[in-house]
């Protein structure tokens, strides 16, 4: 019997999933808890995993050599030890275009609410307090320059969405071919470049071991002092230290925040209590509808991979 994995949720959360598994003829156990030692334990006889949250190292390659496919119920694979894959010849498949709106409809909500002050009105009208000046002079976006990293499906929603509201919208992605540039986003060729220049600038590249700790104090520093920082991609890309103080000595003016080194983030940490940032609990992707989407998708790369020997989205061929 075929058997799937489903890591990090109940079966209770998993209606759709477990449908669908069913009508295509398969068997589904679900480990909630996703420890190595879990996961191991549970995928014995699994053929193929859907894992959410949980990393999935080396460990678990090595102890289970039935399964044969990862299937990410999303866009991001960096729970996945994609060098461990590799080695064991694993597929892994995502799900790339289910929320793509959500997350460039969510860079903007929290772009555009921080050029408005509209959590520290909202905070001052809960308070008693108002006063439209309470939060210094705002500025109008169209004088603004919007700058984006990583110019893929979201990132050029996110321009697109930009270009309504800023007077500049410019862009790095050193992968993008010249044909392939998305038009109204003017290309600068390194990162310093953009973050010059950028009033808001905005993150929406994986996180790969490249990457990682990518916007550092030196990065921030290099930042138009009082801009605006926004981060929807990956917590680990960013040194959440480092934005902390920028915040506090104003260079810079705001940051809206979905993604966290840690998430849930490590309770008590500085920025969960900072008045000028933003925060929400990695809920870019979601919408009703991204939701159903999303769980499909992955079901559907485990059934194409079954029936035809490869799933509809590989991120990495396996054998
Ligand atoms: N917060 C959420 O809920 C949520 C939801 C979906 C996706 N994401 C994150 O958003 C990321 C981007 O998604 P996407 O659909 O646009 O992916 P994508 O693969 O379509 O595009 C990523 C782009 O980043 C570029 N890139 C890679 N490394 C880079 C670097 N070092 N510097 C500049 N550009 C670089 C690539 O060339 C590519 O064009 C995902 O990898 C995921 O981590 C977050």
């Amino acid at each position: 019997m075929f058997n799937v994995l489903i890591v990090d949720y109940k079966e209770e959360d998993c209606p759709i999933e477990a449908a669908m598994l069913k009508q295509a003829g398969m068997t589904v156990t679900f480990e909630p808890n996703g420890t190595v030692e879990n996961i191991n334990a549970a995928g014995a006889d699994a053929m193929a995993l859907i894992a959410v949250f949980s990393p999935i190292p080396r460990a678990v390659f090595e102890a289970l050599p039935n399964m044969r496919m990862i299937s990410y119920p999303g866009i991001g694979v960096d729970i996945v030890d994609l060098d461990a894959a590799r080695d064991h010849g694993v597929w892994v498949s995502n799900v790339p275009t289910a929320n793509i709106t959500e997350v460039a409809t969510h860079t903007l909500a929290m772009a555009l609410s921080l050029i408005r002050a509209l959590p520290l009105y909202d905070r001052d009208m809960h308070d008693g307090v108002f006063d439209y000046e309470a939060h210094g002079l705002l500025r109008r976006p169209n004088t603004m320059t919007f700058g984006i990293a990583g110019l893929g499906n979201i990132g050029r929603i996110v321009a697109g969405y930009a270009t309504t509201f800023f007077g500049r919208v410019v862009g790095y992605d050193p992968y993008v071919p010249a044909e392939a540039w998305p038009d109204g986003v003017e290309r600068i060729d390194d990162l310093t470049g953009v973050l010059a220049v950028s009033d808001v600038f905005s993150l929406h590249m994986p996180l790969t071991d490249d990457n990682e700790g990518l916007i550092d104090a030196a990065a921030l520093a290099a930042m138009k002092p009082g801009s605006y920082f926004i981060n929807v991609s990956r917590g680990g890309l960013v040194e959440i230290d480092a934005v902390v103080v920028a915040l506090d000595s104003g260079q810079l003016a705001g940051a809206g925040l979905d993604v966290f080194p840690q998430e849930p983030m490590t309770p008590g940490h500085a920025i969960l209590s900072h008045p000028r940032a933003i925060l929400s609990p990695h809920a870019a992707f979601f919408s009703t509808a991204a939701d159903e989407e999303l769980r499909r998708g992955s079901v559907d790369n485990i059934t194409a991979w079954r029936d035809s020997g490869r799933p509809n989205y590989v991120v990495l061929e396996g054998r």
